[in-house]
């Protein structure tokens, strides 16, 4: 039997984020977060289990990976075949549409899209939930990315992280006019983990328990303009929660910085249109790159703004999309 299986995951960004792990090893985070999974940054992997090979061999990108990045996903793929009695090493091959490492969750889809393939690959089936749990062992964020639409990441409280699992809000049908501008300032990748940042962060930042102070109303905020569709308070609370994560990460020692000069000059220029009248926010994650929300009435006019600007280099429109699917279209 071919012990081999492709999927197709996309990429998500939280509106309200995860950052900080109450337990590194099981990945479980200290609080629960809400991203949407996007439509057009996605991530195909494909993974072949074959008793003939003699190691595992990890591509990413048109890279073989070694050291630090290839034991990453041998050790997920080792998670993985804890649901089959022989261990056999893989061959994986991964591509993005998007720059990896820069900010922009490739981590998510890359493991979310890992986990699809590898379970598939062994002929087991798991349920959504099982699928959300076996991801976040990979990435936090990859637990979200299983699911389409506006999805949940609930904390959960049980110490073995079986309640901690992403759910769908809505589906990505809900509010297609709901637009995301991701503008790319820099391809580099960054310097300081998101693994190493949430730790730095909850170690030494005294703004780390102000965080988690505003944490569940935001969530509840959140899920209220997600059902009702009330774009100014998503984007408020959207906006004033990336801000208060990267305060913590600012006052940590010592202090991790991930926007860069540009990261700025977009943000105010987010802040000017508003001021004119247009209706959007930024959301910015682990990398310099500023993500902006707005709708589809004002999207053109909002692009062509922040198309002006030196800073950026390329744009991306993203959309609500779906959840991370199988696909016969093999890689190798
Ligand atoms: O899942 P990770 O380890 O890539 O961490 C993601 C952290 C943020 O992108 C900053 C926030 C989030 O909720 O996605």
């Amino acid at each position: 039997m071919l012990m081999k299986a492709t999927a197709i995951a996309n990429s998500n960004i939280a509106l309200v984020k995860y950052w900080g792990k109450r337990n590194s090893d099981l990945i479980l985070p200290y609080n629960s977060s809400i991203s949407m999974t996007l439509d057009s940054l996605n991530t195909k992997t494909t993974v072949e289990f074959n008793k003939e090979f003699s190691d595992n061999e990890v591509i990413i990108n048109g890279k073989t990976v070694e050291g630090e990045e290839k034991a990453r996903v041998v050790h997920h793929l080792d998670l993985l075949q804890e649901f089959v009695t022989e261990k056999v090493f893989a061959k994986v091959k991964s591509e993005s549409n998007f720059p990896k490492k820069a900010g922009l969750a490739s981590s998510a889809s890359g493991f979310a899209a890992l986990t699809l393939a590898g379970i598939k690959a062994l002929d087991q089936n798991l349920t959504t939930k099982e699928l959300s749990i076996l991801s976040r062992r990979g990435s936090g964020s990859a637990s979200r990315s299983v699911l389409g639409g506006f999805v949940e990441w609930n904390k959960g409280s049980l110490p073995d992280g079986s309640d901690s699992h992403a759910i769908q809000i809505e589906k990505e049908d809900h509010w297609p006019e709901l637009s995301m501008i991701v503008t790319i300032i820099s391809t580099e990748e960054k310097k300081v983990s998101s693994r190493v940042g949430m730790s730095q962060t909850v170690k030494t930042s005294p703004f780390y328990p102000a965080w988690l102070d505003t944490i569940e109303s935001d969530v509840e905020k959140m899920k209220k303009a997600i059902s009702q569709k009330d774009f100014v308070l998503l984007g408020q609370i959207a906006e004033n929660n990336a801000l208060k994560m990267h305060a913590t990460m600012h006052t940590t020692v010592p202090p991790i910085i991930y926007w860069e000069s540009g990261s700025l000059t977009i943000m105010k220029e987010v802040i000017t249109l508003r001021e004119e009248g247009k209706e959007c926010y930024f959301t910015m994650d682990a990398g310099p790159q500023v993500k902006i929300l707005c709708l589809e009435d004002d999207l053109e006019v909002i692009k062509s703004r922040v198309n002006k600007l030196d800073v950026v280099r390329d744009i991306m429109i993203c959309h609500p999309g779906k959840q991370t699917s199988l696909t016969d279209d093999h890689l190798f």
